[in-house]
């Protein structure tokens, strides 16, 4: 791994440095991190007070979404620490205000994710579309009397309109994925994207043009105070009630009750779920609802991504622990 005119003194310094995984890290980044550092793992089931024990005196910290990293921690991990590495592209888990007040460097995975989760998130688009998870369940419970012309009866994405939330690197994926069906391809950002739209032909619009106009809406934004429940029972309702609605973004973009109650009432066609409020529980009016494809947060879970985003966190990591700029540094 390049880590600059650095890296020679990298081996001599780091014998004492002290890199603790909350949690685990896939070997493709961990065996990195144990050529250079003293490394701890703490394991997929430690708790909150384990973690706050553990980090005790580590210089880098490797987290994920998963878990609030946040004053506490920092000062359980205490002042040498310089480096949060947090193993995904989303990290609304972390308070950058409490890093940045301790000089602490966060960094993400972007990029080696964005094919993964646009991946998923048109599989979802297509299996709500028509309502595979269904008609799945009542073929295993053996409902399935015979070809029915009637039965089963689903969306079609092709000449569809289709709008995305959040037209950063994994929405503009996701434009592209589906500019084959046809149609046309809205998207809404804080700032206009002139190359999208040239590439694309895709056109900007506001959140509510974009949510009454578009058959498909893909939610990429990112998680926090400033996109909780952006759609909400108000959105919900300027939906189409023909309108497939998917989030792989976060959870707490969807307010999930007003979603369900919308699904029950046949108020919206259907939804692709892979992130919830309140992960790892999924609402119970979701699971009961109709016509939604969930799946348990496996946007980036490809073996190709998951690889990459381990060797991505190592190397920031490593950078910032042997004094370089690290690749993909959020503040
Ligand atoms: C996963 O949700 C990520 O942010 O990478």
């Amino acid at each position: 791994m390049n880590v600059g005119p650095e890296a020679g003194s990298l081996r001599s310094v780091s014998e004492k440095l002290k890199v603790v995984i909350l949690r685990d890290l896939l070997p493709a980044g961990r065996r990195s991190l144990e050529e250079h550092f003293e490394v701890t793992v703490l394991g997929l089931e430690a708790n909150r007070q384990q973690m706050l024990s553990g980090v005790a005196g580590a210089d880098g910290l490797v987290t994920d979404l998963t878990f609030a990293v946040d004053g506490e921690l920092l000062d359980a991990a205490g002042p040498q620490l310089k480096v949060v590495a947090n193993f995904g592209v989303g990290y609304d888990n972390v308070d950058l205000d409490a890093c940045v007040e301790r000089d602490v460097i966060v960094t993400n995975t972007p990029d080696v994710l964005t094919n993964a989760t646009a991946e998923l998130a048109l599989a979802l688009a297509m299996a709500a579309a028509r309502d595979l998870p269904g008609a799945e369940r009542d073929l295993r419970e053996g409902r399935w009397g015979g070809w029915d012309p009637g039965q089963w009866r689903g969306f079609e994405l092709s000449d569809a309109t289709i709008g995305v939330v959040g037209a950063g690197r994994i929405g503009g994926r996701f434009l592209e994925l589906v500019s084959g069906f046809g149609g046309e391809r809205l998207y809404t950002a804080r700032a206009s994207k002139p190359d999208l739209e040239a590439r694309l032909d895709a056109r900007w619009v506001e959140l509510d043009e974009l949510l009454t106009e578009s058959d498909l809406i893909s939610l990429h934004a990112p998680g926090g105070p400033e996109t909780h429940h952006m759609i909400d029972e108000r959105a919900i309702g300027l939906l189409k009630p023909t309108a497939v609605l998917v989030n792989t973004g976060r959870g707490t973009l969807v307010d999930s009750e007003a979603l369900a109650r919308a699904l029950d009432e046949g108020r919206i066609g259907a939804a692709g779920l892979d992130v919830f409020e309140g992960e790892p529980e999924v609402p119970q009016p979701l699971l009961e609802a109709p016509r939604v494809a969930l799946a348990p947060h496996i946007g980036s879970a490809t073996y190709r991504a998951r690889d990459a985003m381990s060797r991505t966190v190592a190397a920031n990591v490593i950078a910032v622990l042997s004094g370089a700029n690290p690749p993909n540094r959020v503040v």
